[in-house]
């Protein structure tokens, strides 16, 4: 019997859910950022010929991307000629359980898993420095001009205090989160968000300079809230947050509804998270068994599918369909 043996090489990495501060962080203000165990996986296997990408999305040779995967396809070559290796001979397969475009940080997530696994096959392991340079290729075709928030929460381990241009710092949490977090069932395009906010800015730049001052102040005291443990005004912070993400345009009547919907199920506080305009919605629980019965009512509410967790361990409950 012939025995092929090629040559493979594996990159994980997992989703995150913004707790607070998100938008504000694109003008300087800084953000909390939390890790979410929905996790993608990038294969790169030896083959012949072209680099050929295998995804849900689109399966074919790197060179025929669609103009919308453009930035993976760059950071592919960009990588692979950092690395020194020649645009050939490559099956690159990517396995990801993170919906797409609903501010879980799917994008960035595939783009951090498929550097650590081209790095990997060169057995190599990427400095962050590294790794957010060539992430960033990907990213600034996704969304314009990020902020980086989505590549520093998807390649850290713990929660992370992000500032545009700084490196992130590790939050200390005291205590488990436990956290609801539920999808409208539709696409929120974060570039159009931004896009929104900065439209926003030339018209009433007061208004919004004081919502965005205010959301910065909001997130300073979520970082004690999280050091103290003290979840209860956690919670508040969430809501005083999202009362900021709908002065700034970015909710919608979806959002709102799944958010006051999490409210009456006893969550101690709830907003969106990510870009907004769609995509999904966070609620804080008091316990594992509360965040189950927000996370259940929010489907019976017409989330298209919802998720809590407890911030201690990995493991991550699905609540069932409502039929
Ligand atoms: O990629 P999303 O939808 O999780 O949003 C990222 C957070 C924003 O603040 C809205 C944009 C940014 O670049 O920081």
């Amino acid at each position: 019997m012939n025995r092929v043996s090629t040559r493979k090489a594996l990159g994980e990495a997992h989703s995150k859910l913004i707790l607070v501060g998100e938008h504000a962080v694109v003008y300087g203000k800084p953000a909390i950022a939390i890790p979410f165990p929905l996790k993608v996986r990038s294969i790169v296997e030896e083959s012949s010929g072209n680099i050929m990408f295998e995804s849900a999305v689109y399966t074919g040779p790197i060179d025929s991307m669609p103009m919308r995967m453009k930035g993976i396809s760059e950071c592919i070559k960009e990588t692979l000629h950092y690395l020194g290796k020649p645009l050939e001979g490559l099956r690159i397969r990517i396995d990801s359980a993170i919906p797409l475009g609903r501010g879980l940080g799917s994008s960035a997530a595939v783009a951090v898993a498929l550097v650590r696994s081209l790095f990997s096959f060169c057995g190599q392991e990427p400095s962050q420095r590294e790794l957010f340079s060539f992430v960033q290729i990907a990213e600034t075709h996704a969304h314009g001009k990020p902020s980086g928030i989505d590549m520093a929460a998807v390649s850290s381990e713990c929660p992370i205090w992000f500032e545009r241009e700084k490196e992130p710092i590790p939050v200390k949490t005291n205590g488990p989160l436990y956290i609801v977090a539920s999808d409208t069932g539709r696409i929120g395009d974060t570039r159009i968000a931004v896009e929104n906010v900065r439209k926003r800015y030339l018209l009433e730049p007061e208004k919004v300079e004081k919502s965005l001052e205010k959301i910065g102040k909001i997130v300073d005291e979520a970082k004690n809230a999280l050091l103290n443990g003290d979840m209860y005004l956690l919670g508040q912070l969430l809501n005083r947050n999202q009362e900021e993400l709908i002065s700034l345009g970015v909710s919608d009547d979806g959002l709102n509804r799944l958010i006051e919907r999490a409210r009456n199920a006893g969550a101690l506080g709830a907003k969106l998270t990510g870009g907004g305009l769609g995509g999904c919605m966070i609620a804080l629980a008091d316990s594992l068994e509360s965040a189950r019965i927000i996370s259940s009512e929010l489907m019976k509410s017409g989330a298209f599918r919802s998720w809590y967790f407890s911030s201690q361990d990995d493991s991550l409950y699905a609540s069932q369909e409502v039929k």
